[in-house]
């Protein structure tokens, strides 16, 4: 049995309580964002009201309902980026949900459209999201669930959309071949582009009398060829079943379409082929509720990293791996809802010798086959001259070489900062983790927005000194403080999940659970590491 790590922190203090305080706020707006989605009809108001009021008229279900009747009763759904968007020129949320749950007892990734957001159209958020979910689908060896009833291409966007729209419908015959069962319900309009989607997937359920699927819609066919086409006969649900063999299962409404879906994820005979969890799931020994005390929604206020591993951690047992060397990147073993992982987690600032503790601690994961969890809150490698001659870029590209080049599965929680090349160091989402969440207190940016701001002024300094203008500081303060406002504002949690930078942000007390999600559909797949890594710089 591993040790168990011992807690130090006060949960009375009033530190503690002011962290909780201002963490549950955060919570709070973000909870207020979520039902906005969940209201559905894009921005709120009553134009929205009426939107979703003229669609439950019409006897439809809203994405979240469909999903919920799909879903094994009491199973849960770990909805992916569900804000993204925000801050954009995209509706919130892209009119699109995609998550993970379980459909017949097999984990599925689902991706529904929002009929009630500008016509459940593609603006390139709902793409990218879509082709996310897609990745996810692919990466993890997981089936794909469509519940489709969207307008197609966002025709104002449709320079954005064009090309990564049509990514989608490739992705779709390559899941296909790579054996990733695809299954789509038609509920409404699939038109156009999107006549692809029930096209290109492997089981095709169609709702009578609402399933509209064609290339071109009655106006168009007129334009183009003057016929007098009605969309019954053109595309409707029994003209697919009974025609043109596009429908494999006509449906006499949304929840018997469901249930078909069911049915054919019960047929599949799937079996995962990654191991299954190796111990019985153990809770914590600390309460996963303290994690939102421990953190301060201020990035500078350091916190430790063993803290959070006890309320994330089976039985919080962490057996660790070089304690006494490298210091600020805690390393070790143990487990997460019984599955093994190995865990890599930001204390303080990156050396040369936590760089190579990590490169070290990636291989033996890769040796034993065990998914690595990265916990990030890193504001980069040191610097300075003595770091430099000491080789802190070589050592560096160590750990970026092992994180590139390992093959077991990874998983990064962003807990905190997340700034320079420690963000790739501790697989940021360049490296292609399986699956990125990240707490509401969480930054990210290139690095500090202070710091940013001061080398900008350096640089306009000695631009000026070199032409002969004479520097005045106190002209260009406002300057340097819009530019710290402005990489201040592009630094935060919700900035970035807007972007699609993470899966998600996720309220820290669901931390575990949504990572035991998580390790449970990676293990969809198999979980094989490798020896092959890259010339490492000596
Ligand atoms: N791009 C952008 N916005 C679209 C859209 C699209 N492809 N399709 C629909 N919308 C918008 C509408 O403009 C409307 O916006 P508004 O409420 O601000 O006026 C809203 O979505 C709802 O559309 P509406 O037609 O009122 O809803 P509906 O439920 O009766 O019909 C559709 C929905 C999708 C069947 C219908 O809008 C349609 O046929 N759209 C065009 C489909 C098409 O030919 N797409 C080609 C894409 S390649």
């Amino acid at each position: 049995m591993a040790p168990t790590i011992t807690s130090r922190v006060d949960t009375r203090s009033d530190e503690f309580s002011a962290n909780q305080t201002a963490m549950l706020a955060a919570l709070a707006d973000l909870d207020a964002l979520y039902a906005q989605l969940v209201a559905g009809g894009g921005q709120p108001g009553d134009k929205a009201t009426a939107t979703v009021a003229r669609h439950r008229a019409r006897g439809k279900l809203l994405p979240r309902e469909r999903i919920s009747l799909l879903l094994d009763r009491g199973s849960p759904f770990l909805e992916l980026s569900p804000l993204g968007g925000w801050g954009g020129q995209d509706s919130l949320g892209g009119g699109l949900v995609t998550g993970i749950g379980v459909v017949s007892g097999v984990e599925c990734v689902i991706f529904a459209n929002d009929p009630t957001v500008k016509g459940g159209s593609q603006s390139p958020t709902s793409v990218h999201k879509g082709l996310r979910a897609m990745d996810i689908a692919r990466t993890n060896r997981l089936p794909l669930i469509t519940l489709t009833e969207s307008g197609g291409a966002d025709l104002p966007k449709q320079a954005d959309v064009f090309n990564a729209g049509g990514a989608s419908f490739r992705n779709l015959t390559r899941l296909s071949a790579a054996g990733v069962p695809t299954i789509t319900c038609v509920f409404g309009s699939s038109t156009a582009g999107g006549a692809y989607i029930p096209g290109m997937s492997d089981y095709v359920i169609m709702q009578q009398g609402a399933a509209k699927v064609f290339l071109g819609g009655p106006p168009l066919v007129k334009m183009a060829i003057d016929e007098d086409a009605n969309e019954e006969d053109l595309g409707g649900a029994e003209m697919h079943a009974r025609v043109s063999g596009l429908a494999d299962y006509l449906a006499v409404d949304e929840a018997d379409a469901i249930r078909q879906a069911r049915d054919v994820v019960a047929h599949l005979n799937w079996r995962k082929l990654g191991p299954g969890p190796t111990h019985a799931s153990r809770a914590p020994k600390y309460d996963p509720a303290d994690l939102l005390g421990l953190v301060s929604m201020d990035i500078r206020v350091p916190f430790e990293a063993r803290e959070v591993l006890a309320r994330l951690l089976d039985a919080s047992e962490f057996e660790e791996f070089k304690p006494l060397y490298g210091s600020t990147l805690v390393t070790g073993w143990g487990s997460l809802h019984g599955y093994p992982i190995g865990v890599l987690a930001n204390n303080g600032i990156l050396f040369s010798e936590e760089a190579e503790k990590g490169a070290q601690f990636i291989q033996l994961c890769n040796r034993n086959d065990i998914p690595i969890l990265f916990c990030q809150n890193i504001t980069g490698f040191m610097v300075g001259t003595r770091y430099e001659r000491g080789g802190i870029i070589k050592d560096g590209a160590k750990l970026i070489n092992a994180v590139s080049n390992s093959t077991v599965p990874h998983i990064t929680l962003m807990m905190g900062a997340s700034y320079g090349a420690g963000n790739y160091g501790m697989s940021g989402r360049a490296y292609e983790p399986r699956f990125i969440f990240s707490w509401p207190n969480h930054r990210i940016a290139v690095m500090g927005p202070k710091q940013l701001a001061g080398v900008l002024t350096i640089v306009a300094k000695s631009r000026a000194e070199k032409s002969g203008i004479e520097w005045d500081d106190a002209a260009f303060a406002p300057m340097r403080d819009a530019f710290e406002q402005q990489v201040e504002s592009e630094s935060t949690a919700l900035f970035a999940t807007g972007r699609l930078w993470d899966d998600g942000i996720i309220d820290p007390r669901h931390t575990r659970d949504a990572l035991g999600i998580a390790l449970s559909a990676i293990h969809s797949a198999p979980v094989e590491g490798t020896s092959n890594f890259g010339v490492f710089r000596m």
